[in-house]
């Protein structure tokens, strides 16, 4: 078992000496962190040995029509997205090593013909210092739970439909001594009276920051960003303290065709267990929430179509950590594993892997409720980084900081070229698998390889046939309604 404060710890830390390029804003920006540790049990001595492999940072995502047919866009820049993609990066680096005859430190030679496996005593966790946007955001807020929440003491008000206002909390009036139902993102106010004062005419208040200095395609869309809260009217005599129960909610909206919110007043708000797709500003994004992605790692893995056709097992998350904020276990596990906990049928080297799941009671230095609990006046609106950090451990190039999908800093003139691709993008990621596959002898390729000729990355992605047949599955079982990837974004080499 490993221990949630020392994985956060050591996440925090890890990120405290990247180098300051793409961090947020001293006092005034906040961020999202998610990381891949590699965990080596040594059976000889005993020993556990945890190292960050991959980090991301971020908390955007970018709408439909920015989207790239040239696959050089990231498109979707939450943390855990970033993440998760360096930790491909990290991998194809390590079979690298291990085709080469290197010494890799993660792989062995499996029975397959030009399979590998992981050596034993290697596994992976997974950490966010935040829960995952989307269903597992929705998260009840009962006075016990609250009470093991690090939130404010409540009194729900009921009566008043939402407006949202962009970002800006209203500190304004209180209304007749009510306190307000906040979720965490504030729980630092707690000591200041005058950040309870939630103006009650602009009914529901939306804890996103101010998206005056973003375009229109950008949404941010992170999971504390995402926690709304309505402040009600009590129906009730005031002073009864009557609470209806609430939950904390997700901006992340229902994937159409499916069952919608039910917007109603408190717990009735949203549909639990469903695919939703990260908020957009302007126009939605085509992005699955965090929470529906990890659920597919939990069956698919993590490792993606590429890779599988390298590996004789997926590779699962053995444990997800979360760092402190708003958080339910029962969540966490509906929303990351029991929606897919029937799906039959999956094939050789697929299984259901539901990773223990934590919670660290350490905070992220960058939430945005530390930055809030620490802003002072004079230091400029409180906003999301616009930026985003991966960091993984591979020999070249092991930073990349971008911004709105692109290198960060790069010149209106270089869009398009090769300088303003991130190396996590789709198309990057291709052609450091391709040189995997070029540096691998031909008579030591996976089978599915060797037979016929493959161009795009859409024919890569096809000829891994069993990861194939394992998404059919789940889709065909839990998820029908998980957007088709569209060929034609997809044909670039
Ligand atoms: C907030 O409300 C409290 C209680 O009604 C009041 O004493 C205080 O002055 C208010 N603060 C602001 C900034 O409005
Ligand atoms: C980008 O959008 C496409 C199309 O919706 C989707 O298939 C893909 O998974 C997205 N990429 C990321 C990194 O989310
Ligand atoms: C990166 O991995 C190597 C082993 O491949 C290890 O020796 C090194 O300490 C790692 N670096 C960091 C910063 O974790
Ligand atoms: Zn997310």
């Amino acid at each position: 078992m490993v221990d949630a404060d020392e994985i956060a710890e050591l996440c925090y830390e890890r990120f405290k000496q990247l180098p300051r390029r793409g961090k947020p804003e001293a006092g005034r920006e906040w961020t999202l962190l998610a990381a891949v540790v590699k965990i080596r049990r040594r059976a000889s001595s005993g020993a556990v040995e945890k190292e960050v492999v991959s980090m991301g940072t971020g908390t955007k995502c970018i709408g439909r029509t920015s989207m790239s047919p040239r696959g050089d866009v990231l498109n979707d820049s939450h943390a855990e997205v970033i993440a998760r993609r360096g930790c491909i990066r990290y991998l194809i680096h390590e079979l690298r090593r291990a085709v080469s005859g290197g010494d890799s430190a993660v792989f062995c030679v499996a029975d397959q013909q030009g399979k590998w496996r992981l050596q034993s005593g290697v596994s992976f966790l997974f950490f966010t210092s935040h829960t995952p946007c989307g269903d597992a955001s929705i998260i009840p807020m009962t006075d016990a739970h609250d009470q093991a929440q690090p939130c404010p003491p409540v009194t729900s008000v009921k009566g008043h439909k939402g407006t949202e206002v962009g970002g800006k909390r209203k500190a304004e009036e209180h209304n007749q001594g009510e306190k307000t139902k906040l979720p965490c993102p504030v729980e630092q106010e707690r000591g200041d009276p005058k950040q309870l004062n939630f103006s009650l005419s602009s009914k529901r208040v939306t804890l996103s920051q101010s998206h005056s200095t973003e375009t229109a395609v950008e949404t941010v869309s992170q999971a504390s960003a995402q926690l709304e809260i309505k402040t009600k009217i009590p129906s009730d005599t005031a002073g009864l303290h009557l609470q209806a129960p609430d939950i904390h909610r997700t901006g992340a909206k229902c994937v159409p065709g499916g069952p919608a919110d039910l917007l109603q007043a408190g717990a009735a708000y949203h549909s639990t267990g469903v695919l939703r797709v990260k908020p957009g500003r302007g126009e939605p994004t085509l992005s699955l929430s965090c929470s529906d992605k990890l659920a597919r790692w939990a069956v698919l893995g993590f490792q993606g179509a590429m890779l599988s056709l390298y590996l004789q097992e997926a590779l699962y998350f053995s444990t997800v950590v979360v760092g402190k904020c708003p958080y339910s276990k029962e969540v966490m596990q509906r929303a990351l594993f029991t929606r897919c906990s029937r799906v039959s049928h999956l094939p050789a080297g697929f299984s259901l892997c539901p990773p223990v799941l934590l919670q660290s009671s350490l905070e992220f230095p960058f939430s945005q409720a530390q930055i809030k609990l620490r802003h002072q006046a004079g230091q400029g609106r409180i906003s999301p980084c616009g930026a985003a950090i991966s960091w993984c451990n591979v020999s070249e190039e092991p930073l990349d900081v971008t911004a709105n999908g692109y290198k960060h800093g790069i010149t209106k003139k270089a869009l398009g070229t090769a300088k303003a691709r991130s190396l996590l993008c789709k198309l990057e990621l291709f052609h450091s698998f391709l040189s995997l596959v070029s540096a691998t002898d031909p008579s030591a390729l996976p089978d599915s390889l060797r037979k016929t000729e493959l161009q795009t990355y859409w024919d890569y992605k096809q000829a891994s046939q069993l990861y194939q047949q394992a998404w059919q599955q789940l889709r065909s079982q839990a998820f029908p309604l998980w957007p088709r990837s569209n060929r034609d974004l997809l044909l670039f080499h």
